[in-house]
């Protein structure tokens, strides 16, 4: 559906149309009742800010089965411990996943495997940091490690799985993969020209804001391309995006020595007009209950479906599409092994 968005886009990515929103779009009750009685949710990143949200307004609607999966057993346990309070009846696991650890990732994904049905999947962690690091052992920029890399590459391990579990649950409908995106990707100046991977790990052009717009703008770019794959009878998945939201843990990672805008602006701006958790976290429940296939492969902001950033319009950005696409296979084909036959 965002495909056909485009004359949307000029509105939807102006600033006028992000203060618009941020200031007079407002959270929108669910189309219909939905009980969610008898079903799995697993959200990733949800020992805090919008996952712990998001969890706790799946659980309002009846969920049977939660499990959260996060990088820290004691930041996870007690979330877990809080929700447990509110919702005493409710089974709930906290899972260890580290989305920068492929180890841990396999892990995770070989757990996932013996759940069952999984009805709802949100794939919400991500970072910012102000400071360029190399990851470790992959040698790639942190920020784009975990926003990018590893968040698809999950999502290429976990598609066929819920494929596979499809009818087996107790319910027909297809299972809902949700990756958390942004509306920043609106802003990203990344060029069409030149390989992707390069770019992304650089320190020299390296900042924080252009680096977290950039790497959910290639989030955005690759997960439409791999929508096209997966038939939404068998999984529905989505992109979806909370809009600016104030008050979560976003906003770490900070530089040692911050300067005034940093410091002061962007706090004061993020408080002044971003939205509440709770708004914020109920787009996830409406890309997970209420676009159904229409959603497949589209991008879910502001309780509806909007138009893709402008490179999936035109012709250099297919070609950018198609160049993502080569390097990030290449480049995680040993971590997708037997999968990788999945995708063309
Ligand atoms: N807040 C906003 O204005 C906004 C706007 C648009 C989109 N979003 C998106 O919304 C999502 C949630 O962000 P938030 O605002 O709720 O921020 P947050 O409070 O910082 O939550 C991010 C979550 O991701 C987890 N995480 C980070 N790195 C990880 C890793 N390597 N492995 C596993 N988990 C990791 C964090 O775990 P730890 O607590 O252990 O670090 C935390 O649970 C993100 O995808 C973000 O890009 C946020």
């Amino acid at each position: 559906m965002s495909a056909q968005l485009e004359k949307d886009l000029s509105w939807e990515s102006s600033m006028l149309g992000i203060l618009y929103r941020q200031l007079f779009v407002s959270r929108k009750p669910l189309t219909n009742h939905i009980s969610l009685n008898g079903q799995t949710a697993l959200v990733t990143g949800s020992n805090g800010g919008l996952g712990l949200e998001a969890s706790r307004q799946l659980l309002q609607h009846g969920l049977s089965r939660l499990i959260m999966a996060v990088r820290s057993q004691a930041s996870g346990d007690g979330a877990a411990e809080m929700l447990r309070k509110e919702f005493p009846d409710v089974h709930i696991q906290v899972w260890l996943l580290d989305m920068a650890d492929y180890e841990s990732i396999h892990a995770f994904t070989k757990r996932y495997q013996g759940l069952g049905r999984v009805d709802y999947t949100i794939l919400n962690a991500a970072m910012q940091s102000s400071n360029f690091e190399h990851h470790a052992k992959t040698g790639h920029e942190l920020v784009f490690q975990v926003n990018y890399i590893s968040t698809v590459l999950l999502c290429m391990l976990l598609a066929p799985i819920l494929k596979d579990t499809t009818y087996t649950g107790v319910t027909v409908k297809p299972p809902v993969l949700s990756i958390v995106g942004s509306d920043t990707m609106y802003f990203s100046k990344f060029s069409s020209a030149g390989l992707v991977f390069p770019r992304m790990d650089n320190p020299g052009s390296y900042e924080r804001m252009t680096q977290y717009m950039d790497s959910k703008l290639l989030l955005m770019i690759f997960i439409n391309r791999l929508a096209q794959q997966i038939d939404p009878d068998d999984v529905i998945i989505n992109v979806c995006n909370p809009g600016m939201v104030a008050g979560t843990g976003l906003g770490r990672n900070g530089s040692p020595n911050p300067g005034f805008a940093e410091k002061y602006l962007v706090p004061l701006f993020v408080k002044a007009l971003g939205r509440s958790v709770q708004s914020g976290a109920s787009v996830y429940v409406h890309a997970l209950l209420d676009e159904g296939k229409k959603g497949h492969g589209s991008f879910i902001s502001d309780w509806g479906i909007k138009p893709y950033p402008r490179l999936l319009y035109i012709s250099e950005g297919q070609e950018l599409s198609d160049r993502l696409w080569q390097e990030t296979i290449e480049e995680l084909k040993p971590e997708l092994g037997e999968v990788r036959a999945m995708y063309s």
